[in-house]
């Protein structure tokens, strides 16, 4: 018989010594954040304090949290089918799903394979690239082209198109084939210039990466609409679009990574419709089930999909699986997550809710002055903290700033993300103008202790 141990012992360090999580344990388990309870955007801890969650767990519970509409749908398939055997098909949940997906996605990206995780997803992305070619005549074209400040998936794959040092180093070496771009920071070009008289350069030199690699090796470039990690990374309008020339160009798949930025959260149901720019990929997960059960979805243009089918002989169709790929629970909550967002136009309130954040960021600016940017479209906004706006210098990077402002705020009960520069909000996309304006109030008292506290 199993010992089974007691609600408020799962706390002690003796206890918390027996699981990996995220962060760096021995910090960690001196004040261990164990969420007990949620509800709307509330979280309540083991001890029953209440945090605003202006980060949806992490930009994942897009519906909110106990969604009765999403239970009660997840409820009702375990009733009928928990499971089916992924070996030899799938079940009507995922086709229906699937072909939503489809109706929604942008333009002509119609056909869905599904994962569970995000890492999974962009993982998959890399072989469907690959395959594709290797089945269109151009079996050399295997390079993913990627950038610094990137992070795409823990999976050897994916973690090697990733372009966090931190991350990365620890597991070296990764895998070959792997290049990696500077990113569209504008705020601090990496070529020293200065929009619009820039041209664009971090988008143009892929071309001139493409060049010199030989294009008769690339298979594709992978990107999030706007980067998460490396600071809320939103590109000039010309970005992506000038990515995309390069790619149909070059014959190279164009790759976004909408794991966070998909459904809904920029504002529209995908980046790719926020920026006008069609992808040949999209990967996305996270709000794809609204943090109700591990689901991720790889969507494909007709022309790619159109590839992997033929005969048997010639064409093995695409080699990629997982036991928990289209799981019926899994399904049945991003149908009904799906539904809620379309329903009840949760874009536009991220586009409505995300001018007040902007508005809200703006306002701390002018009053700190410790705020050199911000980024960002609807849900998912971040501002990059300086100590001197006109220099743009920065606060000592360790902790940082931004990592100071974002535990006290989880000390006066808000969640969001931070880094030793910067820090975002990605709240769900039906949150209210009265739960964002607490949320923001909450963020201005931390930094208003902070500096305080060190006579910033
Ligand atoms: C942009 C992006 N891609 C991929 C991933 C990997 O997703 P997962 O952690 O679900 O494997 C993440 C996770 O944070 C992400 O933010």
């Amino acid at each position: 018989m199993l010992h089974l141990i007691a609600d408020a012992q799962t706390s002690e360090e003796r206890f918390l010594r027996q699981i990996f999580v995220r962060d760096q344990m021995a910090e960690w388990s001196k004040h261990p954040l164990l969420m007990a309870k949620a509800d709307g955007v509330l979280y309540w801890d083991v001890y029953g304090k209440r945090y605003l969650d202006a980060l949806s767990g992490i930009y994942t519970v897009s519906v909110g949290h106990n969604n009765r509409r999403v239970i009660d749908a997840m409820r009702r398939q375990l009733d009928v089918l928990h499971f089916s055997p992924p070996m030899h098909g799938t079940n009507p949940v995922a086709v229906q799903l699937a072909n939503l997906i489809a109706d929604v996605a942008p333009g002509d990206l119609n056909t869905v394979k599904f994962e569970s995780a995000g890492s999974e997803v962009t993982e998959a992305a890399i072989k469907m690239a690959r395959q594709y070619h290797r089945l269109t005549g151009n079996p050399g074209k295997y390079k993913v082209i990627s950038r610094y400040l990137a992070w795409h998936g823990s999976t050897m794959g994916s973690l090697s198109a990733s372009g966090l040092k931190g991350r990365k180093t620890v597991n070296e070496p990764l895998a070959p084939g792997f290049i990696h771009v500077f990113p569209p920071t504008c705020y601090r070009c990496p070529f020293g210039k200065t929009y619009p008289s820039c041209e664009i350069t971090c988008a143009t030199l892929v071309n001139d990466v493409i060049e010199m690699e030989d294009p008769a090796t690339v298979a594709a470039v992978m990107v999030e609409p706007i980067g998460h990690t490396g600071g809320i990374i939103d590109p000039p309008p010309e970005y992506l679009r000038i990515l995309r020339d390069v790619c149909t160009r070059h014959n190279v798949l164009l790759v976004f990574d909408e794991i966070i930025t998909g459904m809904g959260r920029t504002g529209h149901l995908f980046a790719a419709d926020t920026f006008g720019v069609l992808p040949d990929l999209i990967c996305t997960g996270k709000g794809l089930s609204g943090g109700y059960a591990p689901l991720s979805a790889l969507i494909c243009r007709k022309p790619i999909a159109d590839a992997f089918w033929g005969p048997a002989e010639t064409n093995p169709g695409f080699v990629e699986g997982h036991t928990f790929e289209g799981h019926p629970v899994a399904c049945a909550a991003g149908i009904a997550v799906l539904n809620e967002i379309v329903e009840h136009d949760l874009c536009a309130n991220a586009r409505e809710q995300g001018q007040r954040l902007r508005a809200g960021f703006e306002r701390l600016g002018a009053k700190f002055g410790v705020i050199g940017d911000i980024r960002g479209k609807g849900l998912l906004q971040g501002i990059e903290f300086v100590k001197d706006v006109r220099t743009k210098e920065r606060f000592p990077a360790a902790p940082g700033f931004g990592v100071r402002v974002g535990r006290r705020a989880l000390d006066n009960g808000l969640l969001c993300r931070f880094d030793p520069h910067w820090l975002a909000f990605g709240p769900a996309l039906n949150v209210t103008g009265e739960q964002l304006d607490e949320m923001l109030a909450v963020l201005e008292r931390s930094m208003e202790e902070v500096l305080n506290e060190s006579g910033e």
